[in-house]
């Protein structure tokens, strides 16, 4: 089998060069083509920080196995790191957080065992990073959340919890506040639920889940969030079991697969050879089970597990009062400790049953769409203007453009109603929502919206606006405060 690898920048090589090290002493079955990507890529000019080349060979292999990348900052580049993941549709990061017997937290001094897997959105949410300023003074990030990517991740998290033979799987999500974008992905979440009667699937509201995880982490097994949150919980779980050189990464597609650690560049210490090529390894290690080569997953693993047992440590980590090795004798601790079975969490040696290999080569873009809501109706539109006045002012000036179409129904600043209640405690921005709904709830065709921003724009710069839908008989928008 041959992987794409990409070295990375900052310890990305230093690291890598560690981990292949002891691929090749564990006569790992395969060969790796190096591909192009990363800070030094960006600076020739390749804008998504990856040369047409290196696209082509991992979209060709499947596979890619990568260290850290910069986003350089301030240049206006997105990160490559996040095009990776998006372009490719990986759109569930594993994260597995375990107890590892050598490396102290509170949790092991306290005898509490954590075997947390999260697993991440990759794709949508804020991570679209569809922004824009619309007033001089407000930013708005639009999140996407959308229901075949949540089935997506979803449906992936209860596989894998069935495969793991966890006890519990959990949703973490904000639905009480978001009550639409989350309230979606954790519909989503008890729709595939119902299809895995053996697993209990239960939920919690995120900043819950956040204390529950410092105080009792042993009672969580799979947690299931959407991106951002994920990505929180997540490094908050590395905390729990010794910091982000213990955190590996899948990021699972149905084509392609990233492997990599949840840390980044650490450009505090590149060039030093002293960082922990852990996460990495740990991360090479999840690639290689997903390839099959379980024999030379579990011979390094029990290495690993065994030479930490030992407390040979790197400097990020461990008992002070011993001495720390760099990065390329912390991975000789680990080859010379081939064969070797530690105390704890010892892995059975399976046979290796290698995948095979598969090319895909896709015609089209795949389009994933669920089944069309009936009776969609157009009931109203969100116009989202740019006014310094008193909320009274333009209520008096929207007013005058509603038509016999429309009725103003509220109007709100920073998502609170100031209009036609409010409280004059309440401070305001220079950008109002005004929300125009159809007189006795009929149907509006665009036409009837585009005729009302024509009107309004002669009073207002209109930043932006959202139609108001009834699906189902449903609204499918949410309420100003205080509305
Ligand atoms: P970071 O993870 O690189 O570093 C945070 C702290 O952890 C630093 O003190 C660093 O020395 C330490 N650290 C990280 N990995 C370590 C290891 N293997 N061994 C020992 N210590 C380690 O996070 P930071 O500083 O926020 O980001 C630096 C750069 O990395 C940024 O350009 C960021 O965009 C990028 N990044 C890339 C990621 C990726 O490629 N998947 C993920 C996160 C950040």
């Amino acid at each position: 089998m041959n992987i794409a690898v990409a070295k990375g920048d900052g310890i990305g090589p230093e690291i890598m060069e560690a981990v292949l090290t002891i691929f090749r002493e564990a006569r790992v079955d395969l060969s790796y083509t190096f591909v192009d990507m990363g800070k030094w890529v960006f600076d020739k000019g390749y804008s998504n920080g990856m040369t047409p080349e290196a696209q082509q060979t991992i979209e060709s292999l499947g596979i890619l196995f990568k260290g850290p990348m910069e986003t350089p900052k301030g240049k206006g580049v997105k990160s490559v790191n996040v095009t990776a993941r998006k372009t490719w549709n990986t759109y569930a990061n594993k994260r597995v957080f375990q107890t590892l017997h050598g490396v102290d937290t509170v949790f092991s001094k306290a005898g509490i065992p954590i075997d947390v897997t999260v697993v991440r959105e990759n794709i949508e949410d804020t991570y679209g990073g569809i922004e824009h300023m619309l007033t001089h003074d407000v930013a708005l990030s639009r999140r996407f959340i959308t229901r075949p990517g949540s089935m997506q991740v979803v449906r992936y998290a209860f596989e894998m919890a069935r495969k793991k033979n966890a006890r519990r799987i959990t949703c973490g999500h904000k639905a009480n506040i978001m009550k639409i974008t989350d309230g979606l992905f954790l519909e989503c979440f008890y729709e595939v639920a119902k299809d895995y009667p053996d697993l209990k699937a239960d939920d919690v509201i995120v900043d819950d889940l956040c204390m529950k995880l410092v105080t009792r982490p042993d009672l969580f097994d799979v947690v299931v969030l959407t991106n951002l949150q994920g990505d929180i919980v997540s490094d908050l779980c590395a905390g729990l079991v010794g910091g982000l050189g213990f955190a590996p990464s899948a990021n699972i597609g149905d084509h392609i697969c990233i492997f990599e650690a949840v840390h980044g560049t650490a450009p505090d210490i590149t060039g030093k050879n002293i960082a922990n090529p852990t996460a990495l390894l740990l991360s090479g290690l999840t690639m290689l089970r997903h390839l099959g080569l379980m024999e030379s997953a579990a011979i390094i693993e029990n290495a690993l597990l065994y030479t930490l047992e030992q407390g040979i440590r790197t400097g990020d980590f461990g008992d002070r009062n011993k001495l720390a090795l760099n990065t390329t004798e912390f991975a000789q601790a680990i080859i010379n400790n081939f064969g070797k079975i530690p105390e704890h969490g010892s892995k059975p040696i399976l046979p290796n049953k290698p995948i095979t290999q598969t090319i895909f080569k896709l015609e089209k873009n795949p389009l994933i769409i669920s089944k069309e809501m009936e009776d969609e109706a157009i009931v109203g539109v969100d116009m989202f203007i740019e006014s310094a006045e008193q909320p009274n002012d333009v209520a008096e000036k929207c007013l005058k453009h509603t038509l016999d179409l429309f009725k103003l129904v509220t109007i709100s600043n920073r998502g609170t109603q100031v209009w036609p209640k409010g409280s004059i405690f309440t401070n305001v921005v220079n950008q109002y929502r005004c929300r125009f709904e159809s007189v006795g709830e009929i149907p509006l065709s665009q036409v009837d919206i585009i005729e009302l921003y024509k009107r309004l724009s002669a009073d207002f710069k209109i930043c932006s606006t959202e139609l108001l839908n009834m699906w189902g008989g449903k609204k499918a928008y949410s309420l100003a405060q205080g509305q």
